[in-house]
């Protein structure tokens, strides 16, 4: 895409629990500065004061599993309304950490619950804006609950469910991606980090500046 394009790019980076997306978004970010660029970076659920309680709610409290998916959007409109759009409008770029991909995922291969519905509700919060990119961290279930046992911390309601959700939710994902590959770039996060790194920083280059 042009350089002189006045309009940021949004891009999304997503994959199960323990994929490892966090240090390429800051990388991610890091470049787009070093060309210049104003980059806002943020995550879902959260990125806002109200988000930000969403998410402590939504990673540690139970709920019926509606609740969960119409917080999840909740959350999501409070954020593109707070920060995504004013972000946008101004020309800036922005890196997010997981969007609807993961409701459809979580919620929807993880949960059971019915995509459709969140196709409505995606309309009805987003119809407008798509991520530009998605990367999607993917790797075998039991590798990435390996590397979250190694971190030894407290895990939050989705990283205590079972491998059967995660399996699920990584299925969804790879759906998701088969369905717009244009969109979607699968990584396989089963490789050193430095691999990972430089397939991340050269599809950015390749696709987006
Ligand atoms: P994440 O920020 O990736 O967790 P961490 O802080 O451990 O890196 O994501 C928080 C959790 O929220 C993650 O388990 C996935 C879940 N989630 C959903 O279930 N649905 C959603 O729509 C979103 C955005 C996140």
């Amino acid at each position: 895409m042009n350089r002189g394009n006045k309009r940021g790019k949004f891009i999304t980076f997503e994959g199960i629990d323990g994929a490892g997306k966090s240090s390429h978004i800051a990388g991610v970010a890091d470049l787009l500065r070093a060309h210049g660029l104003n980059v806002v970076s943020t995550r879902e659920p959260g990125g806002t004061p109200l988000g930000e309680k969403l998410r402590e709610l939504l990673l540690h409290e139970a709920m019926h599993l509606e609740t969960e998916a119409m917080l999840m959007f909740a959350a999501r409109r409070e954020h593109l309304a707070q920060v995504i759009e004013p972000a946008m409008a101004r020309g800036d770029w922005v890196v997010c950490d997981r969007f609807s991909d993961a409701t459809y995922a979580y919620q929807g291969g993880g949960r059971g619950l019915d995509k459709q519905k969140f196709a409505e509700l995606e309309q009805w919060v987003h119809g407008y804006l798509q991520p530009d990119l998605t990367f999607l961290f993917d790797l075998p279930p039991d590798v990435a609950s390996q590397r979250i046992a190694a971190q030894g911390r407290e895990l939050d309601r989705f990283e205590q469910e079972r491998a059967d959700f995660h399996v699920r939710v990584r299925q969804a994902y790879l759906e998701r991606a088969a369905a717009a590959p244009q969109r979607i770039q699968v990584i396989n996060a089963d490789q050193p980090l430095g691999n990972i790194k430089k397939l991340v920083q050269e599809s950015v280059l390749m696709h987006c500046l």
